[in-house]
């Protein structure tokens, strides 16, 4: 899942492009590398490590040029070494590249190479395709870049984002897409141009972007741009604009990303309502689904598919598409989807969720689910991503550039578009009857303001992450629909503060995992006052009986579970539905304010990267 980030144009290339690493740097962040043209030579610095260390060495021996292309690693073959860390030279030095994607059958390939007499200077698979594009150009590409680098790629197995420059046209920047190794977005700038892997890189350049699809290749120079298909032929490409503004992708006054995004959340859930809920008329409004009334009660199941975090929204959704449309719904992890030839045709909707709209095993469930032809719909942040791209109908969930690593604003506004979209169907279903649709509605309104008093208890998440940072073990407890909100804490904790924490069911704690419990295990229960209450209170008082640490989420007013739980959070009495949303928003700062106290990387937690575009 690495940052790639190129320019050509009038400005010096260098500083643009390590200022939109520096933005994606939470793709992957092991090592960073540059290179530049000038002078009709090629240029390179690179090091391991934070991309600072990079810039450090650059203010210490600036490059030149106006050409360039930039790189941030999330290492797959070869440990983060300075010599491991992309761009990659070609043996004579006159061809560079970039990577995103393992090249599958590389070791065929650079014994290949190695045979015609490749020296390798990197254990990386990536390097082979720098030789490849420098042999294809000396044998049948006579020296075009746009064809070397198209028979090169001819020659890899897997996905690849790949992007190359060479001396011998010093003027121009080939870019490749193969697969779902991540996106390849244009950026068309006033008289310059940009090619990254993703859109927050040049936001502060520009706001038109092409993005290229599948087995697509963009030839980007000052005079222009042109997109064609793996044969050279031009393909037709749609110029978007993207509605980020480059301060929306910013940190501003807060600490972190992620604590900035959680903060967002009553005014991002405001964007995610906004345009599709007409209250006067208590109706839901999806046109981008592209979905008629037949349509709709022909559908039998809707198989949702998701991976980490999204996966727990659509646990969510089973509860809304199931309740409210009286849709059959299985939820799938986007990796094991495809591998159980799975039972979904004509009358099936897959809705694969996704911030990134990149998730390449949620894209492979998707073209599962086209090979069974099945309805694509896709729920993504990442305005013209792949997964938007690829669907029948997509919403999107307008939470704003998700910085963070752990996903927080884009998990509550995929939450809530599976509720609008249930209703939606439930509308066009007829299972619903108006008046509830009203009722809904009129929930779905005070969504906001209960988010923002959810916000309130930063406070006393904080201090009681004091007490809890000590601890090496959790277990989160929840029951119904707010079962997943269990594993989402669960994940949140474990991802940015490395302590062991496991989301259940409460109902299985005597199955297995109350064996777990003494005074060395936090348990945090969401114990809000719903159907399930009485059950949860049993779940709490049997770790209470085992010395366990209970840590309950509560109902405002709800003075019994004080007597019972050690510590207690209050949210705001929220409608049933809405749950989730609200008790998400306390297990996130638990774990923003465990992993601050512990000093852990919150906006870049080790091993992981935001868009997991590898298999
Ligand atoms: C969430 O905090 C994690 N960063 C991770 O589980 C993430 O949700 C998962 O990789 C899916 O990403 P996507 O939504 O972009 O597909």
């Amino acid at each position: 899942m690495c940052g790639i980030v190129g320019y050509v144009g009038a400005r010096e290339a260098a500083p643009l492009i390590i200022d939109g690493l520096q933005r994606l740097e939470y793709r992957g962040y092991d090592s960073a590398g540059i290179a530049v043209i000038h002078n009709a030579q090629i240029h390179l610095r690179r090091d391991v490590g934070k991309l600072n260390n990079l810039r450090a060495k650059l203010e210490q021996a600036p490059l030149q040029g106006n050409i360039g292309v930039g790189h941030t690693r999330w290492a797959t073959h070869g440990i983060p070494a300075e010599h491991n860390a992309h761009p990659h030279l070609s043996m004579d030095g006159r061809f560079v590249i970039v990577h995103n994607g393992i090249v599958e059958n590389f070791r065929e390939l650079r014994e290949e190479l190695q045979a015609e007499g490749v020296q390798f200077r990197s254990e990386t698979d990536s390097e082979v395709i720098a030789h490849l594009v420098a042999a294809h150009a000396a044998n049948g590409a006579h020296g075009d870049l746009a064809e070397a680098v198209r028979r090169a790629a001819a020659r890899l197995k897997g996905a690849h984002a790949i992007v190359a420059l060479s001396t011998d046209q010093p003027d121009r920047l080939v870019a490749v897409r193969i697969g779902n190794a991540g996106g390849v977005a244009v950026g068309i700038g006033d008289g310059e141009y940009f090619v990254a892997s993703d859109i927050p890189a040049i936001l502060d350049y520009t706001r038109r972007v092409v993005f290229l699809d599948d087995r697509q290749m963009a030839l980007i120079s000052n005079d222009g741009y042109e997109v064609t298909d793996l044969s050279r032929k031009p393909v037709p490409v749609s110029v978007h604009t993207i509605p980020w503004d480059p301060i929306g992708a910013a940190r501003g006054e807060y600490a972190h990303f992620m604590q900035k995004e959680i903060f967002e959340q009553g005014r991002s859930l405001t964007d995610t309502l906004r345009g599709r809920v007409m209250f006067e008329q208590a109706e839901i409004c999806l046109p981008e689904l592209n979905l008629d009334a037949a349509t709709a009660r022909r559908l039998r199941r809707i198989a949702i598919v998701a991976c980490g975090t999204s996966y727990f929204s659509g646990l969510v959704g089973k509860f809304y598409f199931e309740k409210l449309a009286r849709v059959q719904v299985d939820v799938d992890y986007g990796s094991e989807f495809r591998y159980r030839d799975p039972i979904i045709d004509e009358t099936t909707a897959v809705l694969a969720i996704t911030q990134s709209g990149e998730t390449v095993d949620t894209l492979a469930a998707l073209e599962e689910a086209r090979r069974k032809r099945a309805t694509i719909w896709s729920i993504v942040n990442a305005v013209g991503s792949q997964a938007m791209r690829i669907a029948d109908g997509a919403l999107t969930m307008n939470a704003g550039p998700e910085i963070g690593v752990a996903s927080t604003k884009a998990f509550t506004a995929s939450v809530v578009d599976q509720y609008l979209l249930a209703l939606y169907l439930a509308q066009l279903r007829g299972t619903l009857a108006p008046n509830d649709i009203r009722q809904h509605i009129a929930d779905l309104a005070r969504l906001p303001a209960l988010v923002g008093q959810a916000l309130e208890t930063d406070g006393a998440v904080r201090q009681l992450a004091e007490v809890l940072a000590s601890y090496k073990n959790f277990l989160f407890l929840g029951r119904g629909i707010n079962y997943p909100i269990a594993l989402e804490g669960a994940l949140k904790l474990k991802e940015i503060s490395y302590l062991h924490a496991e989301g259940y069911p409460a109902g299985e704690m005597k199955h297995g995992p109350i064996a777990l419990v003494d005074e060395t295990m936090p348990v945090v229960a969401i114990a809000l006052k719903d159907a399930l209450y009485d059950k949860m209170i049993s779940q709490i008082e049997q770790v209470k009986a085992r010395r366990g640490i209970v840590v309950a989420l509560a109902t405002e007013g709800d003075t019994a579970i004080a007597q019972k739980a050690d510590h207690v959070i209050y949210l705001p009495e929220t409608p049933p539905l809405l749950a989730p949303v609200v008790a998400v928003i306390p297990l996130q700062l638990l774990a923003y304010h465990v992993a601050v106290h512990r000093g852990a990387d919150v906006d870049q937690p080790r091993n992981l990267a935001k868009s997991v575009t590898v298999e």
